[in-house]
């Protein structure tokens, strides 16, 4: 059985103070949820203080990018290292927005998955199609090309610690979200491909999250599909309110 897993992509959004009162009032809200994994993923500069806040609750804290290099001349960055140091729990890698904006490719997707599994640290990669890729009929082509990618040389026994993130761009903040049916159809394609390049057991048992305009409204019938593993959430995770409905809604599918 797979554990859902709830995820907030906080992206480049929260002060420490307004990431403080956000955390704390997912605390007090969702302190007796124990069947599924809560995991909030602050920027960067919030990390140290919402690891502190987070001590000894049940809401796990992730990052939204690491480097590939461990330490070094990378003005700017950070490594896998310094997360595990303060804390971090799972790490984003390869989210669309890094790599539509920041050249982001399948070759560092690789790279920052491996360090990020070599560190002990969970990945939560993320792939998913653009709307022409979509329109052009090439989604299975796309989600093909970033798993064949992303995953290239990584075990079997590494490859069930790493989260997939299905986040088709053209569904990202804009409030189009895939229908259930559609998310499903790629989800099992995922399943199928995993199966193709690892086997049966990889298939079953890795988690894949679908991402893209999750809200309250919508998760339970996502959620209920056979192969959605749980949510990778972007606006809706910065309301203290949303998030604890969508994470209480997936918690029914937990137990
Ligand atoms: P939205 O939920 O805002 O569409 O963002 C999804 C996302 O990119 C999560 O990583």
């Amino acid at each position: 059985m797979r554990r859902v897993i709830i995820a907030g992509n906080w992206k480049m959004n929260k002060t420490i103070s307004e990431a403080l009162e956000l955390v704390n009032g997912l605390k007090r809200e969702l302190c007796d949820i124990e069947d599924i994994d809560i995991v909030v993923i602050p920027p960067f500069t919030a990390l140290g203080e919402i690891a502190d806040a987070l001590t000894s609750s049940n809401i796990k804290l992730g990052a939204q990018d690491a480097h590939w290099e461990q330490k070094g001349a990378f003005t700017g960055e950070i490594s896998p290292t310094m997360l595990k140091d303060i804390g971090v729990t799972y790490v984003v890698i390869g989210h669309s927005e890094r790599r539509i904006y920041f050249g982001e490719t399948n070759e560092t997707v690789n790279k920052k998955v491996k360090s990020v599994l070599k560190t002990d640290l969970l990945p939560i990669m993320c792939i998913g199609e653009r709307l022409e890729e979509r329109e052009a009929g090439s989604t299975f082509d796309v989600i093909r090309d970033h798993i064949e990618g992303g995953l290239k040389g990584i075990s079997e026994q590494d490859v069930l610690k790493v989260v997939i993130a299905y986040e088709p761009v053209w569904a990202i903040g804009t409030g189009k979200t895939a229908t259930p049916a559609q998310a499903e159809e790629a989800h099992l394609y995922i399943r199928d491909l995993l199966k193709e390049l690892y086997d049966e057991s990889v298939a079953k048992n890795l988690r894949i999250q679908y991402g893209g305009s999750v809200k309250p409204e919508n998760i339970k019938e996502l959620i209920n599909q056979e192969d959605i593993d749980g949510a990778l959430v972007g606006g809706a995770s910065l309301k203290t309110e949303e998030f604890v409905s969508i994470v209480k809604e997936s918690a029914k599918k937990g137990v």
